[in-house]
């Protein structure tokens, strides 16, 4: 099998204002002045945190990540931030196509395109979100569903090494609901979605992309979820709010 390095992730989403930011970082930089071996970890506060938690890190062996992106480069598109101005304030990837912001701004799978383009482009790495809502779920047909996310979001995506990019499987039932997925309901949809990738970037380049499951993951559920063949790590909402939860997850990842 090959050897993929794990990745938790914490997304803050719209939590923390920058006095809070600057606890959370400086906590976590504490708590994790190493990381295990085969472990990669990485924050994406809140937009208007981004370069104070850059330089509370900065020391630390912590990677920083932007929730969102807008493909153009500059101009008259007010409340948006570019890859060049993320990465100007330090920040290595983006989470792009988070259910949330498929919910409620209305982001589409095109969307996700151009951003997931726009951002390797810029030498970011994506973060490309994706999963099924219960009613999918319910159906029956959450593969397919989520296949066909990845399909449309990662399409036509240059990439000549597989650490240009990552995939979060999120069922959005277990997103902040307490309700994981079990490991094997994770392992099910992140195969699927290797599969998916080989068709798309061939078999060796899809064998080290990393492919995440997010939705309730937590210390107490980690260590079982990364030891699945297709889980490469966590996105995490909830936990990643707490510094010794978040660090604890990172140890049992790499246990
Ligand atoms: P929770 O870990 O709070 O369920 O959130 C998951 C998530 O949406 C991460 O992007």
């Amino acid at each position: 099998m090959p050897n993929r390095t794990l990745l938790i992730a914490g997304n803050w989403k719209m939590n923390n204002d920058v006095a809070e930011a600057v606890k959370l970082a400086d906590e976590l930089a504490q708590a994790l002045p190493e990381v295990p071996a085969g472990v990669e970890v990485l924050v994406c506060p809140p937009t208007i945190d981004i370069t104070t938690v850059h330089d509370r890190i900065q020391a630390a062996p912590i990677a920083l990540g932007a929730q969102n992106v807008y493909w153009e480069a500059k101009g008259a598109f007010t409340g948006e931030s570019s890859c060049d101005m993320l990465k100007s304030a330090g920040c290595t990837y983006c989470i792009i196509g988070h259910s949330e912001r498929r919910d409620y701004f209305h982001e589409t799978d095109e969307d996700q395109n151009k951003k997931a383009k726009a951002l390797v482009a810029a030498g970011l790495v994506p973060v490309f979100c994706c999963g099924e809502s219960l009613e999918v779920r319910e159906a029956g047909t959450y593969v397919e569903h989520v296949v066909n996310q990845v399909k449309a979001g990662l399409a036509g995506l240059e990439i000549t090494c597989p650490k240009q990019v990552v995939v979060a499987y999120e069922p959005i039932w277990a997103i902040g609901t307490g309700k994981t997925a079990t490991a094997e309901d994770a392992q099910e949809v992140c195969g699927a979605i290797r599969e998916t990738l080989k068709e798309m970037f061939g078999e060796e380049l899809a064998d080290g992309i990393r492919v995440l499951y997010g939705g309730s993951a937590k210390p107490g559920n980690i260590a079982e979820l990364v030891a699945k063949p297709d889980v490469d790590g966590a996105l995490v909402g909830g936990a990643s709010l707490k510094a010794a939860d978040f660090a604890s997850m990172v140890v049992k990842a790499g246990e």
